[in-house]
């Protein structure tokens, strides 16, 4: 039987390409989104993948939108933590809403998707937990105190994951994405964004299949090896050591 992945924010932007690239993979996908149904219809209709509407930065929503799905589709054997947000600004600027909703959606939400499927895992002996970073969660980034310190702390949390998960046959990786060609980067100010794609050596933004890419590979078997992982795809924008 195919196996089964829940994408968060899977119908837009860089997870409606995971979605897609995962589908195509031959698995069972289920879709989440946060408010936009005209866009998750849209893509339910295009793409034949079962979609969800939860806030995926509260507990009970994600308890209750896991059982639904696993009602629907059987048990969950890979979680892509995609769904995020920025609200960016100065840190002398920040309110504290902006710290409070970046970290609930970015980073509480990984901790509220991951832990009701983790003990099914367990007993399975399979699981991917794959998580979406960012380039700005390893180098941080003016502007984005909330959204940098929520990215770096996927970082903490994967690897904590991977070392519990070893033995029983899950993984928990990172990608960290630059930046990618979708909405949350068309919001950027246009002088600033040119600047940022100037400090791209590839010369240009990334694409959100290429992103998806990297999420087959780390949910497939070949894959077994590679845990508490980060895996960069940024364009050469920044080389952690
Ligand atoms: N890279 C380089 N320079 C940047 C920058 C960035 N990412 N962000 C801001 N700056 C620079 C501006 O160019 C400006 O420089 P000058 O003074 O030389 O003109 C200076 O910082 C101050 O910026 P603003 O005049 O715009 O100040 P502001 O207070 O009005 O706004 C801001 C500040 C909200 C941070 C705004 O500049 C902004 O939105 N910057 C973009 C921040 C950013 O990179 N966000 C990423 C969003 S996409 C994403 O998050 C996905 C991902 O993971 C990659
Ligand atoms: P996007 O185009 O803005 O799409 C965001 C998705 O997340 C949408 O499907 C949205 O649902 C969903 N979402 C937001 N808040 C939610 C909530 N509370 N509950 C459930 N779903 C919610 O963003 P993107 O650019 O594709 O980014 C996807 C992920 O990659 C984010 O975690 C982002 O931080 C990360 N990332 C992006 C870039 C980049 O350059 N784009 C780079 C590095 C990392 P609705 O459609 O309902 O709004």
């Amino acid at each position: 039987m195919a196996r089964v992945a829940i994408v968060t924010g899977g119908t837009r932007g860089i997870g409606e390409a995971i979605s897609i690239a995962l589908k195509n993979a031959g698995y069972t996908v289920a879709a989440t989104y946060g408010g936009n149904d005209e866009a998750a219809a849209a893509f339910k209709e295009a793409n034949g993948i079962n979609v969800y509407k939860w806030d995926c930065g509260d507990a009970k929503s994600c308890a209750d939108g896991i059982a639904q799905v696993t009602a629907d589709l059987g048990d969950v054997d890979i979680v892509v933590n995609n769904a995020g947000i920025t609200r960016d600004g100065m840190l002398h600027k920040m309110t504290a809403e902006n710290w409070n909703d970046v970290i609930r959606t970015n980073l509480d939400s990984v901790f509220y998707m991951t832990k009701p499927v983790i003990e099914g895992m367990r007993e399975r002996g399979f699981g991917r937990i794959i998580s979406i970073s960012s380039i700005n969660g390893r180098k941080g980034q003016m502007g984005q105190a909330n959204y940098s310190a929520a990215k770096a702390g996927l970082l903490g949390f994967t690897k904590a994951l991977a070392q519990e998960g070893a033995r029983k046959g899950i993984t928990a990786n990172v990608i960290a994405p630059g930046y990618i060609n979708t909405e949350m980067v068309a919001a950027v100010p246009e002088k600033v964004l040119e600047s940022i794609v100037g400090q791209i050596p590839v010369g240009r933004l990334g694409e959100a299949a290429e992103i998806a890419r990297c999420v087959v590979f780390l949910a497939s078997d070949d894959a077994g090896f590679i845990t508490g992982a980060c895996l960069d795809a940024n364009g050469g924008q920044y080389m952690a050591s």
